[in-house]
């Protein structure tokens, strides 16, 4: 099916190649004023001025939407999230506000492990039916393309059982899904003071199956004191690196530990949290090709210091946003709220934001030739706005839902 936008009052995030955007490069956003675009089977294939729309569509297809007073961008890429868990936790949230700490609801068996436990009762079919529900929710507040972790089984059969619904969301799903494999999320009870023996089941156990039913495009480590430390997670990568499977890490949320030096040894795709960071932290990144994926929603649910995003930039780090959406440390997949605490509480500026949520967002996930963009031949997964005078008004109108309608794969959902 061939479908014609016209009238969009602005076309923000045109490009014609990309790159993973660092420095000045972060804060521009190409746009077009009163533009089209033109989708065929779910493709952008054209776009331009509508001044040259007669010249570079002579012949209008049947189906033309007027977008007048829209703005059209690409939805948002959410590479990092756990959207796949038996319960929500808001008795740990209440304890929170009562004082406890994130680590002392860990400390005390509750956190990941409470999660764990609930996980391990669930069936793959209500697993996948919430998460299925979440998904839906998320895009329709735009997000496009997901990255989801397993991390909440700690055994062969429970890791095998979340990633088996990660695939399942992947087949059914239209949005771009990408799958990664969180064994290493926390030591689980048995092995609590058995380190290598969880370590030698998730290389020896879990990785087989893993790459065997190609049920993970990444792998993943909570790199962090208590959980793994900087030689364990080495150890784990490398034996996912020898499946194919990339790194994509969580380090630096709690304490700076020399997570990300090892994430740049193993020359991980991402390291994510970030909120802990020393300045020899931000020198290394900025000399890496690894992609820093700041999760401000975890700092504001957790009350902790946020990502310090203005010195990465600063540094010429690339910069990636996401939700972390999860049950314990940000219970929300709204990217749009993401974009406003980092322009609110990081000073991102808009333009930087956006960028970090669409285009640097699908390269946290490698799926920049498909998504992140207004680029001929990637997909049409689209947000239209309601009438806004402005980019900035989208995080500076904080909480309020600007999103009129959302398009996957050139269709309206
Ligand atoms: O990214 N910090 C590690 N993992 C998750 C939280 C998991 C949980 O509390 O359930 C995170 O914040
Ligand atoms: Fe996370």
């Amino acid at each position: 099916m061939t479908t014609l936008i016209i009238n969009i009052h602005q076309l923000f995030n045109t490009r014609e190649v990309t790159i993973l955007l660092r420095g000045v490069a972060l804060a521009q956003i190409p746009s077009i004023e009163n533009a089209f675009l033109l989708i065929e089977d779910g493709v952008i294939v054209n776009y331009g001025h509508m001044y040259e729309l007669e010249l570079k569509i002579p012949q209008l297809p049947k189906h033309v939407i007027d977008a007048k007073g829209q703005t059209v961008m690409p939805s948002w890429c959410d590479s990092h999230t756990h959207i796949v868990f038996a319960k929500t936790r808001e008795s740990e949230f209440l304890d929170k506000i009562k004082g406890m700490s994130y680590a002392d609801i860990a400390a005390n068996g509750g956190g990941i492990l409470n999660s764990v436990a609930e996980l391990n009762s669930a069936t793959e079919d209500e697993l996948f039916n919430s998460a299925w529900q979440r998904l839906e929710d998320m895009s329709k507040l735009g997000t496009g393309a997901i990255e989801i972790k397993s991390g909440y089984g700690l055994t062969v059969e429970s890791e095998l059982k979340m990633l088996r619904v990660i695939k399942k969301l992947k087949e059914r799903s239209s949005l771009s899904i990408k799958s990664t494999f969180l064994g290493a999320h926390t030591y689980p009870i048995i092995f609590k003071e058995d380190h290598q023996g969880y370590i030698d089941s998730i290389i020896n156990d879990m990785l087989p199956v893993i790459a065997r039913e190609k049920l993970a495009d990444y792998i993943d480590v909570f790199c962090e004191t208590g959980f793994f430390s900087p030689q364990e997670m080495e150890t784990v990568c490398k034996a996912g690196l020898s499946y194919g499977l990339k790194p994509k890490l969580h380090v630096n949320q709690l304490h700076s530990i020399g997570g990300i030096q090892s994430a740049i040894n193993l020359n991980a795709l991402s390291v994510d949290h970030l909120e802990i960071m020393k300045d020899i932290d931000i020198k290394l990144l900025s000399k890496s090709n690894t992609i820093a994926t700041l999760l401000p929603t975890a700092a504001f649910f957790l009350r902790m210091l946020y990502q310090p995003a203005r010195q990465l930039i600063d540094a010429g780090c690339a910069i990636a946003l996401a939700t972390d959406y999860n049950p314990g440390s940000s219970p929300s997949g709204n990217m749009n709220f993401v974009i406003a605490l980092s322009c609110i509480q990081m000073k991102m500026l808009p333009e930087e934001a956006i960028n970090a949520a669409t285009i640097n967002g699908a390269y946290a996930m490698e799926v920049q030739d498909e998504l992140g963009s207004i680029t001929i031949g990637k997909k049409a997964n689209l947000i239209f706005t309601k009438a806004i005078p402005s980019l900035a008004y989208m995080p500076y109108s904080f909480g309020s839902n600007l999103i009129e309608k959302v398009m996957i794969n050139g269709m309206f959902i």
